[in-house]
């Protein structure tokens, strides 16, 4: 009630601020009239380093250049900053090597190769213009504060101009449209059991959004713990702005201009998810619970039996011993090492799930040690906080504090030893019955800069999944460890995958998967998945069989659903769907090589996984709209069937030349096609000139070594450069170099095709020679040069007109001639 009322307080104009302060009927309960505080004139400034101070006398304001196209603004209301501290941003690197600062009668500027600060001496407005002085982003109105007489500090408020049209992207997993123009959100995770449509706030906490103001893109990360708060025009078109209910107002402007660009800088900031285990990429089996051992292993047989690929099966709650984490329910359970190992020899991985309420039970090792090494979380009089949770009566680790996140990390051993090889984080909003969460009174240690749970609340989920994160890389050594959380802030991509939670068994929900897996994408957390199926309610066949397809394009795959519904597995809904759901698991490994790939250049290079259209083509305006078509890396381009009985729909293919993956056929874009997929199919596209990687089909991750790797060849008219990626697939060795990354340029016209490859790394896949099949050429081959040398080769050339030729791996250059 009391956030709701404070939301909507009346905002005051320029001019009405001769004073910087305005007194507004407190509307809570009639109490003392609160203070809106405006930033007033600019007096003076002074620079140190790369940081520029500006103040009014009484409040400073600090404009920092961090790069070329990242500046940070931050406000003290007094004059006295907070410490630097963030949990998003680990490190503030720091790469602007030539800025300038002039200053006029009217403004001081701070300017970079790409982007010049202009902060207004008059009003206090700042605003950020590209190179060729267009301004992208502006205040409306001064930043401005009300003071928390209840906790101390501030309120604290950023508003800018709001265009005509401007788009606005991001935000984490809002289940919303995708254009979040119109709309006002909030942040505060919260655990949404069956959420709906535009439920808000959901789980997880990510205040960072992308701007399309005409064709230019810019980022704002409000980089604030606190409950925050966006508006997107929602109360006033001609407004965006964003609020917190404590901390500092502290946001980097990130300049594009393209919508790519953004969120490459933005992973600059907090950073990306490290390489997760190849066999995470697989197809993951869960549910409510698998119990007891007999039917789990029953469930790796019909995978196996059945011949449906799948790499990992989960254990929910009731593999506890009374929900007490890292025990086993020795009834169901009796041996579960034996059980692991039994699993893994057939190649299935157990992953388990771990909630952060500790049982308060004297006869409970976690708890006894928590308690008397005072890990858990106290009240502001010294109270430990309570609530309950699976288990019943529990305690709380306060994962904000290094010392704790130590000690939880170390708990995994006994699970590392028994053989789990992944572990899912849940409950970590912190869920608490009855309450939803904790009361804010709450104290975190927040690594040294103490604060209640009002600071510490959003960030708590992304802490335990870091301390589990770095507890188990420790114990698995050089292996990579799998991590799922529910609950994240603006970083938890560097410790995680995530998943959205509880979710329903609806057609709307598919498509709402399909839009927070995209919002996701653009918002740092490629790693993402959603309940295949929908966790609660009862999907039918089609549904479930939908839902497969678009789970092959989200980069994590995982099947779950709610204990109180019907068993739910690839092959619940009969001969015909199992057949399909078998086809659609299998293309996910087929196209696991190129999973990978595109999971290596995020990792490395910051690209997002998914790219809605927009992204790819954002100087068209009707894009913004488009909400169902977005391309998996840059090469395959998906547009998912989201209605029953639908077996065709409009896909617009952005400009250049496609081809259907199951065809193909050819298309021109920059237009939209009409695209059948019956239920056995979905519409999947390939960009011309793409080289796509492809595994033969295996049960799961590393089950077939290969003896040569297959290659997707498609003639494009023009020249396209394709990007491939191998290493272990489970170690670290990749961050000393021991991997092989591949560029393929690839360029054709009427009468010829060239591929030349550049290899970079240290690995040697053991395989030798790559099996090529070429796609589309528009000619009747006739010779086959390899390395300049004409090659006796058999070409096959089919009714598809594919033309398959063989190649040692090392080939530089081939060239196929009419
Ligand atoms: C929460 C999780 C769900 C899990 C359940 C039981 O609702 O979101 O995935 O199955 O708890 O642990």
């Amino acid at each position: 009630m009391e956030e709701k009322e404070k939301q909507s307080l009346p905002e005051i104009s320029i001019e009405q601020l001769e004073e910087g302060v305005q007194h507004v009927n407190n509307p809570i309960i009639g109490l003392k009239p609160i203070e809106k505080r405006y930033l007033q004139s600019v007096k003076e400034y002074k620079q140190v380093n790369n940081s520029f101070y500006f103040t009014d006398g009484e409040s400073t304001v600090e404009v920092m250049v961090l790069s070329d196209e990242i500046i940070r603004v931050r406000m003290a209301p007094q004059g006295t900053f907070l410490e630097d501290f963030s949990y998003a941003v680990p490190k503030l690197v720091n790469t602007a090597t030539v800025f300038s600062f002039t200053e006029t009668a009217e403004d001081y500027r701070v300017e970079t190769n790409t982007v010049s600060c202009i902060i207004d001496k008059k009003h206090f407005l700042i605003s950020f213009a590209d190179n060729q002085q267009n301004i992208i982003n502006e205040d409306l109105s001064a930043m401005h504060w009300e003071e928390n007489v209840d906790f101390g500090g501030y309120y604290v408020y950023c508003t800018k101009k709001g265009h005509p049209g401007e788009g606005y992207f991001g935000l984490g997993d809002k289940p919303t449209t995708f254009n979040m123009r119109g709309r006002r959100f909030q942040n505060w995770n919260t655990d949404t059991y069956s959420f709906a449509r535009d439920q808000d706030p959901l789980y997880r906490s990510i205040p960072f959004y992308i701007g399309l103001k005409d064709t230019t893109a810019y980022g704002i990360f409000f980089d604030n713990s606190y409950r925050t708060y966006f508006d997107f025009g929602q109360e006033d078109q001609d407004k965006t702005s964003f609020w917190a209910e404590g901390g500092e107002l502290l946001y980097y402007y990130i300049h594009g201009p393209h919508m790519m660009d953004v969120v490459k800088r933005y992973h600059t900031l907090t950073g990306t998810h490290p390489m997760p285990p190849q066999w995470a990429l697989g197809y993951q089996q869960c549910r409510w619970s698998y119990y007891p051992e007999s039917k789990v292993k029953k469930l790796a047989q019909t995978f196996r039996d059945k011949k449906i690929p799948c790499d990992a099966l989960y254990l929910d709650i009731d593999y506890m011993d009374g929900y007490r984490c890292f025990t086993w329910n020795k009834k169901y359970f009796p041996d579960p090492k034996k059980m692991v190992k039994e699993l893994s020899d057939d190649g299935f991985k157990t992953v388990v799930i771990i909630d952060p309420g500790i049982k308060v039970d004297e006869n409970y090792w976690v708890y006894k040690e928590g308690k008397d090494n005072k890990y858990f979380c106290r009240r502001s009089d010294d109270y430990f906080m309570e609530g309950h949770v699976w288990p019943g009566r529990c305690q709380f680790p306060d994962f904000t504090n290094p010392e704790v996140r130590e000690w939880w990390g170390g708990l995994f051993k006994g699970l590392v030893d028994t053989g789990v090889a992944g572990i899912w984080n849940d409950m970590n909003e912190p869920a608490v019955f009855g309450s939803g969460t904790f009361p804010d009174d709450v104290r975190h240690q927040y690594d040294g800069h103490r604060g209640s749970h009002r600071k510490a609340h959003n960030v708590y989920g992304m802490q335990m999944v870091r301390a589990t994160y770095d507890g188990l890389k420790k114990l698995y050594k050089n292996k990579r460890p799998l991590t799922i959380t529910r609950a994240g802030y603006a970083g938890v991509q560097r410790y995680s995958s995530v998943w959205t939670g509880d979710n329903l068994a609806s057609w709307d929900h598919l498509k709402l998967a399909l839009l927070q897996c995209m919002r996701l994408s653009l918002s740092g957390v490629s790693f993402c998945g959603t309940d295949i199926g929908g966790f609660t309610g009862e999907p039918d066949g089609e549904l479930f069989t939908r839902w497969i397809q678009l789970g092959v394009f989200t980069p994590f795959m995982r099947a779950h659903s709610a204990g109180d519904t019907r068993e739910r597995e690839p092959w619940s809904y009969g001969e015909e769907l199992e057949a399909i759901n078998r086809k659609f698991i299998e293309l996910r490994y087929k196209l696991m090589p190129y999973i990978y790939s595109t999971f290596w250049e995020h990792h490395k290079y910051g690209f997002p996984i998914l790219r809605p259209v927009v992204m790819l083509e954002q100087d068209k305006i009707e894009n913004r709209a488009r909400e169902e078509e977005f391309t998996f890396g840059d090469k395959i381009l998906i547009s998912p069937i989201l209605h029953p009985g639908q077996t065709s729909k409009t896909v617009y293919l952005p400009e250049g030349k496609w081809y259907n993956y199951w065809t193909y056929e050819s298309y021109e874009g920059g237009m939209e096609h009409t695209a059948h997929a019956a239920l056995d199919s979905m519409p999947i596209f390939v960009k011309a000139g793409s080289v796509i990687p492809e595994w033969p089909v295996m049960q799961y991750v590393g089950e077939v070594d290969l003896e040569e790797i297959k290659f997707q060849v498609y003639h494009a008219p023009y020249e396209v450069n394709s990007f491939y990626y191998e290493d272990h697939g489970d170690t670290f060795a990749y961050e000393q170099e021991i991997y092989t990354e591949k560029k393929f340029v690839v360029k054709g016209d009427d009468h010829s095709l060239s591929i030349r490859q550049f290899s970079e790394g240290l690995y040697t896949p053991r395989y030798e020679t790559y099996d090529l099949k070429l796609i589309g050429l528009p000619f009747l081959p006739t010779r086959v040069i390899i390395d300049g040398k004409e090659q006796q080769v058999e070409l096959e050339f089919d009714a598809l007109k594919r033309v398959r030729i063989n190649a040692n791996k090392n080939f530089k250059e081939i060239q196929v001639l009419s």
